[in-house]
């Protein structure tokens, strides 16, 4: 079965042709990244404008990349929620279009699932149920993932999401943005124990998260200093808040597989390419005797391919939409 996916949830524009929900036959991303660099984050109209100029184009390449004609495709899945109004109304336009006019069904997709669903694309790949956390710019979710149609969230960042404290503490640095990838170079280079950063537990059952008050300690610590900070002081702050990241995150994650019970763990989204987080969480959570699944590393960013690759697993189970879809910019579970 051949499904076109479709991901516009953000700032990049994704068009992917995925066989039986695992075969990637192609997987063209375009990204804004480049128009938003010098806001030092995301601008909703600027990512929307870029969606509605690049969309068509982005399609003709996926086809063009798989060799396939329109006319082949069996299924289009494209992601409704949560992300941005604008930038989700024009991926689920042409999903309706495609839908509408090939006469073929439409699967509406969770970014957030379709984030896990990416560590499924390879050959070894997880056993439900699962725990599942997603850590990107806008989200930092745990969930519960009974099989591909039952989920439970467990916990939520309650103010800034992983990948934004990356992006906000690289911005006191003056490292750039996107902020994870710099973060994550320069603390190769430092100490993590040099500064004890905060870390944000919360209540002893809560599996929520928190990232602004370790955003903020950064904030101070730059502040305080006597004199602007040196390229020689950046490693070692970058390395040490990298460290109270991995470490709250790890602990709830743990926290969540032993409350459930599970013998598998998956991770997805953005900041799963961050190699430190990958060491720690495989480390820890092999001790516990569970094993873990991450994405390769071109599926951790936003794509397409993981958005057909759920879109199939769901319509096997009859978990399909209709034109009526509407997009949810909130969309939870
Ligand atoms: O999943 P994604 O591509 O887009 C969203 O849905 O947000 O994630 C982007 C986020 C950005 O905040 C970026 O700084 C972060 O992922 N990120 C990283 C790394 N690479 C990207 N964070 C930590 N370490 C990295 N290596
Ligand atoms: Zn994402």
């Amino acid at each position: 079965m051949l499904v076109l996916g479709i991901e516009t949830s953000c700032d990049e524009t994704a068009v992917s042709l995925v066989e039986n929900g695992k075969k990637i036959l192609s997987n063209v991303v375009s990204s804004s990244l480049h128009l938003h660099k010098k806001y030092g984050g995301v601008v909703p109209e600027i990512a929307t404008r870029y969606h509605v100029e690049l969309i068509s184009y982005v399609l003709a390449e996926a086809q063009g990349e798989a060799g396939v004609k329109l006319a082949d495709i069996d299924l289009i899945a494209a992601v409704y929620g949560p992300g941005l109004v604008g930038a989700l109304l024009i991926g689920i336009s042409l999903a309706k279009v495609l839908s509408l006019s090939l006469g073929i069904p439409l699967a509406g997709i969770n970014h957030l699932q379709a984030h896990l669903y990416a560590a499924f694309m390879q050959k070894r790949y997880p056993h439900f149920p699962f725990v599942g956390l997603v850590v990107s710019g806008g989200h930092t979710n745990l969930f519960y993932v009974k099989d591909y149609l039952i989920w439970e969230m467990l916990g939520v960042a309650r103010d800034d999401a992983a990948g934004e404290a990356f992006d906000k503490v690289a911005k006191i640095l003056e490292l750039g943005y996107p902020g994870g990838p710099v973060i994550e170079r320069m603390a190769r280079k430092g100490d993590p124990d040099k500064i004890n950063f905060p870390r944000a537990y919360l209540e002893q059952d809560s599996l929520d998260f928190s990232f602004s008050g370790l955003k903020t300690a950064v904030l101070y610590y730059v502040r305080d200093q006597k004199k602007p900070v040196t390229s020689n002081q950046k490693p070692d702050i970058a390395a040490a808040f990298q460290e109270a990241v991995v470490d709250t995150l790890v602990e709830k994650v743990i926290k969540a597989c032993i409350l459930k019970k599970v013998k598998s763990f998956v991770a997805g989204g953005g900041v799963v390419a961050n190699q430190r987080l990958r060491k720690v969480l495989a480390k820890r959570l092999n001790e516990q005797g569970i094993n873990v699944y991450f994405p390769e590393f071109k599926l951790c960013q936003d794509n397409a391919a993981m958005v057909a690759g759920l879109g199939y697993q769901l319509y096997l189970r009859g978990a399909i939409s209709n034109l009526n879809l509407e997009v949810a910019p909130n969309l939870k579970i």
